[in-house]
């Protein structure tokens, strides 16, 4: 990293959350000016983190922007080269997912195509999407690809934990589609598995409340890494940067190198950090529990080589909380 000198403007919107901090520290390291979007630009907490990467006092500059507010991203965007959209309402707990999730994100994300069209200096613009935008579907299926979108009708009639986050991100990512392809965007979506690794941000990131749920604890995350998928943090922020250098890219990419099930998960850890007291069982999983794949191969046949392994991920992660005090250090 870092041999290549760029000048490049670029804008990144969630830029202070745990994908677009890593992200931004990458482009800093590769010499672009990089524009981030967070929402609250005077929340020291929040930005602090940003503010601190190598090369941010010369090439970071902050903006304020929100998915609710309309028109809030065309300055940063107005000038920029490219723009990674990364930024997500997740509350999944939200009393009003129709508003507070749901439209934010679809309203949002033709709002930025709609400021990218305007400001005629984006080449390109990458969308962070979602596994919740392919695999969240009735009939079982042992791999995923670009090919797959999730079923709204199947996800509508469940209301599962987390619905209103798989409704927002299918949609939004179709409309994106359709409103690039209208006025000739040339836009790309990242699809990311659970994305697990050390981190930059001060509280414990969304997809680690998951990843590392065996450790804590957290029962009503298992099932979602029941047949889990996986990449690291680095991977998924050198897949963006990539998808934006790399011309020939077009479509759709899923991002994801690891299967495990909770089993093969909680096995390593209770392995590596056996202080955690790690369950060895979990309601019906057992060793003969298939895994499911997500296939990458679209964006390995371009070139794309990821680096790192499950055990890379899970280490990351795990040090960097008890670091911050996220987790507790062993006795
Ligand atoms: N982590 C994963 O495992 C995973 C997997 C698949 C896809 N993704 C996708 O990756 C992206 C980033 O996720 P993450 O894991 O980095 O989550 P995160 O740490 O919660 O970051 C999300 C960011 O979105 C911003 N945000 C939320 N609501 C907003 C709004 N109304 N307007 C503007 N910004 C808003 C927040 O910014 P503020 O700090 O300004 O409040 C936050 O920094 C999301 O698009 C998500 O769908 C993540």
């Amino acid at each position: 990293m870092g041999s290549k000198t760029v000048t490049e403007t670029v804008c990144v919107t969630g830029a202070s959350g745990f994908i677009g901090s890593w992200l931004v520290m990458r482009l800093l390291e590769r010499g672009y000016l990089v524009r981030a979007t967070v929402r609250d630009p005077d929340n020291a907490k929040k930005v602090q983190h940003l503010l601190e990467l190598p090369n941010a006092k010369t090439h970071l500059t902050l903006w304020k922007a929100d998915l609710s507010v309309e028109g809030s991203f065309h300055e940063a965007i107005q000038g920029s080269n490219g723009v990674f959209h990364v930024a997500t309402p997740m509350d999944f707990e939200s009393k009003d997912p129709e508003n507070e999730v749901i439209k934010p994100t679809i309203n949002g994300v033709l709002d930025i195509l709609k400021a990218c069209v305007e400001a005629k200096t984006v080449r390109r613009v990458i969308f962070t999407s979602s596994a919740g935008a392919v695999d969240v579907q009735q009939q079982p299926r042992s791999m995923f690809d670009e090919t797959c979108w999730s079923d709204l009708d199947f996800i509508l009639s469940k209301k599962m934990t987390g619905w209103m986050y798989f409704v927002s991100k299918t949609l939004a990512e179709k409309e994106a589609v359709k409103f690039a392809k209208q006025n000739n965007l040339d836009f790309i979506s990242i699809i990311p598995s659970l994305v697990v690794g050390p981190f930059l941000g001060p509280s414990m990131p969304p997809s680690l409340i998951t990843a590392l749920s065996p450790i804590t604890g957290t029962e009503s995350h298992y099932h979602i890494i029941k047949q889990g998928q996986f990449v690291h943090l680095d991977d998924l922020c050198l897949a963006h940067i990539y998808m934006l250098e790399n011309p020939k890219a077009q479509g759709r990419y899923m991002c994801s190198s690891h299967e495990a099930t909770i089993l093969q998960v909680a096995k390593f850890l209770r392995e590596k950090y056996p202080e955690y007291n790690v369950p060895s069982k979990f309601k019906d999983v057992d060793e003969t529990l298939q895994n499911i794949v997500f296939s990458s191969k679209k964006l390995t046949d371009l070139g794309f080589q990821f680096k790192y392994s499950l055990e890379d991920m899970f280490i990351g992660a795990v040090e960097t909380c008890r670091a911050k005090g996220l987790l507790p250090l062993p006795k």
